[in-house]
């Protein structure tokens, strides 16, 4: 059987820890399902992508802002289930979209409305953080149906998470790395729908429904022996973990240095005993950090990278790969910078020639990013 978005697999799931520590600001998971016997197959730095549900509470709460009763039965072409269960699984019910606002304008005979979807910015005012119970408590609607909810809100979407295991070393399971998202707004506690429902709300050998997304270049290099440089503070250690497991795996003779950050060391230096592990084997070459809230001036990954400038030269030089992962709007912005900069001052680079030499690094997939 062949698993893929439109038929995804569902996958036993298996349970997960916390990787922060007592009194950490932050909630990261370690998530383990079952793909055993599911002929499903994946490997260092694909994705899995995962179908979430969303929180009962806020179906729940839609459900009495509206009036609808949630425990009508509700048939389509996938068969007959409640109105609560269909909200539950197929629609989303926490970003407030255009559709849904030009509905809403009408419905409620609220022309304003008809303004703010047509504004970019005014509709970042209105929806940035908000939910759609948010927006019906702005403006209310009376007399929706079931049927005219459905129509307006859009499916409700699997997410990806970069997978943290090998399957030299876990041939039957998919691990992964999850930040917990979490944010109160105006007193009510706002959740991200898939990393709350893979930390919380789902009970052990229940399934979810699962594919891998094969990356297209974000691979190990096919020679063990080329040496590998990793960025990946936070949640972007997770294929690392997976490229880590399976050189320790194959017997991999090429280096491996990888940055790692967060922000305390106490609570949230996350796989630290796995690392540190890989460190003292050798399997790790080289293990550096930066725990940005220790000190009074934040410490980032890239500090740390400029602090071994020379170094990190010397590697690009002996052909090197270097992989960063994470958060794409701001960290992998400064590391792309930083590596600019090394270039520049310590491989002497005249700065009209580092683009060329970023270019070719680029063309010779040995600059390759999985950022979000
Ligand atoms: C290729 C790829 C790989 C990824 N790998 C990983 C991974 O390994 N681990 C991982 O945790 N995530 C990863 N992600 C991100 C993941 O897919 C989800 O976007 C993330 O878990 C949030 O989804 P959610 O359903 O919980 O939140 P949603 O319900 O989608 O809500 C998120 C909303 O909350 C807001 N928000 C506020 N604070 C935050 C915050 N701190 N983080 C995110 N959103 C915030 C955003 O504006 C956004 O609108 C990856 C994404 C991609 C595209
Ligand atoms: N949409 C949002 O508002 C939002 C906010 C945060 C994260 N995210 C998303 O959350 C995921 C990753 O989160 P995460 O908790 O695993 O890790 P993270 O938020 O990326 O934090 C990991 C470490 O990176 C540091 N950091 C912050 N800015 C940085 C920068 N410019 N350069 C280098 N390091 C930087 C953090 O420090 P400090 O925290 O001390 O600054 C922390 O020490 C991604 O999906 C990311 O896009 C989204």
């Amino acid at each position: 059987m062949q698993y893929n978005r439109k038929n995804p697999f569902p996958a036993p799931y298996c349970g997960n820890y916390r990787l922060n520590g007592d009194g950490s600001a932050k909630d990261t998971r370690h998530v383990i399902f079952s793909i055993k016997g599911s002929g499903m197959s994946y490997d260092c730095g694909d994705s899995l992508g995962v179908a979430p549900k969303n929180c009962p509470e806020m179906t729940r709460l839609l459900l009495e802002t509206l009036g609808i009763d949630g425990d009508a039965p509700w048939t389509d072409d996938s068969g007959t289930t409640s109105v609560y269960e269909k909200l539950l699984s197929d629609f989303n019910i926490s970003k407030v979209s255009k559709k849904f606002i030009n509905w809403a304008a009408r419905k409620g005979n609220y022309p304003q409305l008809e303004e703010v979807a047509a504004d970019k910015q005014a509709m970042i005012e209105l929806t940035e953080d908000r939910d759609i119970i948010d927006f019906l408590a702005k403006f209310p609607l009376q007399d929706v149906t079931v049927e005219e909810l459905f129509e307006q809100l859009g499916k409700l979407q699997p997410r990806l998470y970069s997978i943290a295991s090998s399957p030299r070393k876990h041939p039957d399971e998919i691990h992964l790395t999850v930040g917990v998202v979490t944010l109160e707004v105006d007193g009510r506690m706002r959740k991200g729908v898939c990393s709350t429902y893979l930390a919380d709300r789902i009970a052990d050998q229940e399934t979810v429904p699962t594919f891998v997304q094969a990356t297209k270049t974000f691979r190990l290099p096919d020679d063990g022996d080329t040496p590998i440089i990793m960025i990946g503070p936070g949640t972007g250690i997770a294929p690392f973990i997976a490229f880590l497991q399976d050189r320790e795996a194959t017997g991999s003779k090429g280096e491996n240095w990888l940055f790692f950050g967060d922000q305390h060391e106490a609570t949230d230096f996350l796989y630290r005993e796995q690392l540190e592990g890989w460190k003292k084997s050798g399997l790790l070459t080289r293990l550096d950090t930066a725990f940005s809230r220790d000190q009074a001036e934040k410490i980032y990954v890239q500090n740390r990278m400029f602090e071994h400038g020379a170094e990190i030269w010397n590697w690009l030089e002996k052909g090197a790969v270097f992989y960063v992962c994470g958060d794409a709007k701001r960290m992998a912005v400064d590391v792309d910078n930083m590596l600019k900069k090394i270039i520049q001052e310590f491989g002497r680079v005249p700065l009209e020639q580092v683009e060329d030499y970023m270019k070719n690094l680029k063309s010779d997939h040995r600059y390759l990013r999985d950022v979000y």
